[in-house]
């Protein structure tokens, strides 16, 4: 059997390597191709290197773009590649623009889909993620869903067959790197942080960058805080930040240390020892909840509702009385910390990589994975 790999992002290659690990394990040697969707060392490379993934097949060097040119620069460069190496299946993670790139150029050249993290829906079709979500678990044969509730919002689409709940495999990538990163990473001295005692940040939604109302908003969240943040920050936001003249407030807030973005494993540790994180990321929403931080979502709706109903996560959105009242409550009140430090996880054990790779190789045997 040989099964392609399409990602483009950072959380792609995060969330796929275990289910490219799992496959290694087997004996079964995927092809891996990277859209170039994320290009710097540290949204990229850096992954590849810490989760010690194989060499890439194909760099297709897509870029940055409008939504339409960087899909469809993808899509051209994908179905070249899949028309000359004709894989068993295309396996795709989440709901970048990468992804839908991936479905619609495989699924149209009757290769099959396997959409891991299917089924995830925020029921905001202004979300570019949204779009490629629904229209990526439309365009695919098999589809792994996270949780039972992912599960539902395909049933309510009609999609019933070839669905699996697998777990998320984002458990995977933590349980099997987090001890890694306690005893690898240097990211605490480096920025002299002690546990328990600040706050990490993270947002990078164009929801929240792309307008500069928004972007206001969430500069006047972190002029307010309470205590010590770090912020890892993307691209995206600090360039949004320059173009519209707010850089220079972010760049003078005292207890505010802004950063490129980090490793894997900075990450992790970062995270783990956190009083609290805030962030827009669907990514450390889960790890957050795994990770017993609790975590303040600087949105109005999530797609990622287990955490919420779990009780790990709370959306504060982009409102500073709200946002940093919810920081201070954590603050002040130590039961209320110790019930959302206390969550349940809802996404598994841990071994949704294994059974993907399992169900796949099996589906494969069979006979049964073609386009219907
Ligand atoms: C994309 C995904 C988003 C995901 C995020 C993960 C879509 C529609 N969005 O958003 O769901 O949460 O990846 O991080 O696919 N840039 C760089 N260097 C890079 C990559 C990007 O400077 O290596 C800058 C460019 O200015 C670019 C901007 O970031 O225009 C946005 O990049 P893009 O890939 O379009 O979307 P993300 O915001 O990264
Ligand atoms: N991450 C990282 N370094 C950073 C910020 C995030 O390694 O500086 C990891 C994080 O642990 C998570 C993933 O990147 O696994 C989340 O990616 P992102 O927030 O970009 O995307 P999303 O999950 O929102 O699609």
């Amino acid at each position: 059997m040989r099964p392609a790999f399409v990602f483009g992002t950072r959380p792609e290659i995060i969330k796929l390597a275990p289910v490219i690990r799992a496959f290694e394990e087997r004996g079964v040697k995927p092809l891996l191709v990277h859209t170039g969707q994320h290009y710097d060392y540290e949204m990229s490379r850096v992954f590849l290197e810490e989760l010690g993934l194989p060499e890439i097949d194909h760099h297709l060097e897509v870029g940055s773009g409008t939504q339409a040119e960087q899909t469809g620069t993808a899509m051209i460069k994908i179905e070249r590649v899949l028309m000359d190496e004709r894989p068993d299946v295309t396996i795709v993670q989440g709901d970048t623009n990468t992804v839908l790139a991936g479905a619609l150029a495989s699924v149209k050249l009757k290769i099959p889909v396997a959409h891991v993290e299917a089924g995830l829906r925020s029921f905001d079709r202004t979300m570019p993620e949204e779009i490629n979500r629904v229209l990526a678990d439309h365009a695919s044969e098999v589809l792994f869903a996270p949780t039972e509730e992912a599960k539902k919002n395909l049933e309510r689409e009609g999609i019933t067959e070839n669905v699996y709940v697998v777990g998320n495999t984002v458990v995977d990538a933590v349980l099997q790197n987090a001890e890694l990163a306690e005893r690898k990473s240097d990211v605490l001295e480096r920025f002299g942080l002690r546990p328990g005692e600040y706050v990490l940040i993270t947002a990078h939604r164009a929801e929240n960058t792309d307008s500069r109302e928004n972007l206001a908003k969430l500069v006047e969240i972190l002029e307010s805080l309470p205590m010590i943040g770090i912020y890892p920050m993307h691209p995206r936001t600090r360039n949004r930040l320059k173009e519209f003249g707010l850089w220079e407030r972010v760049s003078s807030i005292g207890n505010l240390i802004v950063t490129k973005p980090l490793g894997y494993l900075d990450f992790l540790r970062l995270e783990r020892n956190a009083f609290a994180i805030m962030t827009d990321s669907g990514g450390i929403q889960e790890e957050a909840i795994i990770l017993n931080v609790p975590c303040l979502t600087l949105r109005y709706n999530t797609e990622r509702p287990e955490t919420i109903e779990a009780g790990g996560n709370v959306l504060v959105g982009l409102e500073k009385e709200r946002a940093i009242g919810y920081l201070r409550k954590l603050m002040d009140d130590e039961e209320f910390y110790r019930r959302m430090a206390s969550a349940p996880n809802p996404f598994g054990d841990g071994k949704a990589g294994e059974r993907i790779a399992e169900i796949l190789m099996g589906l494969y045997e069979e006979g049964k994975l073609k386009v219907k």
